[in-house]
């Protein structure tokens, strides 16, 4: 009896394993585990055995009953793979359109503003974000002590120490590059530096990571007419030909003097709104660059003078009339239903 048990398993797994369709399939599973099929009649010759062999061959047939149960299975499910692809072969279904992007809305700012500078001869440049205190700091006239570093509140890499450059730091500010583009080039220089910068801030209008532009021209003779113009010009291209600027004094330390850059409101034509209040909306810093920068720098203060100027890319970007982004955060929460909108 068990040799004959041995066999019919055998015979099933063997039957199983050549079936071509689940058809077929399904006459090998009706022909050994069915009612009147073979596994059962094993089991009604169980009674006629000696009582001391019926428990050892029951359990026998059970273990074959279950390996020929998981061989019908796991053909079962090749097959049933097989037969619903070849009932989806059909080459002239139109094919699935992969998945489309855009460049992102900051990235689209970033050329923009990269293509109306070119238009005046600025080459687009891109320094390091994991700079040295020297570049973002001390070179520009903020020494180790100073109140005016409060300002930028700064990520120190404990681990990144230089003796010249001194700490290592995330940039804050675009502004690192100017003494960078100073050492590379001999004026003239017309520089616009787009790169992220870092800074321990996170609310509606501030993001840890966000990007800056940075403007820096150099050569004999530049005035704060220079510095007028070229703002006008890019605001015009950038916002719209009814768009003003005006500059109001401030105080930076790497400028002298210093000029905090408003532009008039594009809801409002500068005439005062719920909005911005009064007309203007405040862009970001420039002046004209410090003669100890371009000493810093190695360029002669008594031959050469620059203009400066250093915004952020997303807040440029959202004051574009009729993007209202409430959470300048949304920009990086890299939520689709946000991006799509764009
Ligand atoms: N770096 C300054 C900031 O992050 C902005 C700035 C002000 C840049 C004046 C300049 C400048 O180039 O001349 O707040």
């Amino acid at each position: 009896m068990k040799d004959q048990i041995i066999n019919l398993k055998n015979e099933a797994v063997g039957e199983i394993l050549e079936a071509k369709s689940l058809e077929e399939l399904e006459k090998i599973r009706i022909n050994f585990l069915g009612r009147s099929g073979k596994i059962n009649s094993l089991i009604k010759g169980i009674s006629q055995l000696p009582a001391e062999e019926k428990r050892a061959i029951g359990q026998l047939i059970n273990d074959t009953k279950k390996t020929i149960e998981e061989s019908l299975q796991q053909t079962q499910e090749s097959l049933k793979i097989k037969e619903s692809k070849t009932e989806w072969l059909d080459i002239t279904a139109p094919g699935l359109r992969p998945a489309e992007g855009h460049l992102h809305l900051v990235s689209e700012a970033i050329s923009e503003i990269t293509a109306i500078f070119s238009q005046l001869g600025f080459h687009r440049a891109r320094y390091p974000e994991v700079e040295w205190d020297w570049y973002a700091f001390e070179g520009l006239n903020m020494a180790e002590n100073h109140p005016a570093r409060d300002e930028w509140e700064t990520f120190f890499i404990d681990k990144l120490q230089n003796k010249k450059y001194g700490r290592g730091i995330l940039t804050p500010h675009t502004s690192s590059g100017q003494l960078r583009e100073m050492e590379k080039y001999t004026p003239p220089i017309r520089m616009i530096n787009i790169a992220k910068c870092y800074r321990r801030q996170s609310d509606v209008s501030h993001s840890p990571m966000f990007y800056q532009f940075e403007g820096l021209v150099i050569d004999k003779g530049i005035s704060i007419t220079h510095l007028k113009g070229t703002l006008d010009f890019f605001v015009r291209n950038y916002f719209g030909p009814e768009r003003k600027i005006r500059i109001r004094p401030f105080h930076f330390q790497f400028t002298e003097p210093s000029f905090e850059v408003d532009i008039s409101c594009g809801l409002c034509q500068g005439k005062g709104c719920n909005f911005c209040k009064e007309g203007w909306l405040e862009l970001g810093g420039s002046g004209m660059v410090h003669p100890k920068v371009l000493k810093n720098g190695n360029i002669d203060p008594a031959i050469y003078s620059g203009f400066a100027f250093g915004w952020g890319v997303e807040r440029t970007l959202m004051m574009k009339s009729g993007l209202k982004i409430e959470d300048i955060r949304l920009l990086y929460s890299n939520d689709l239903r946000f991006l799509r909108q764009f």
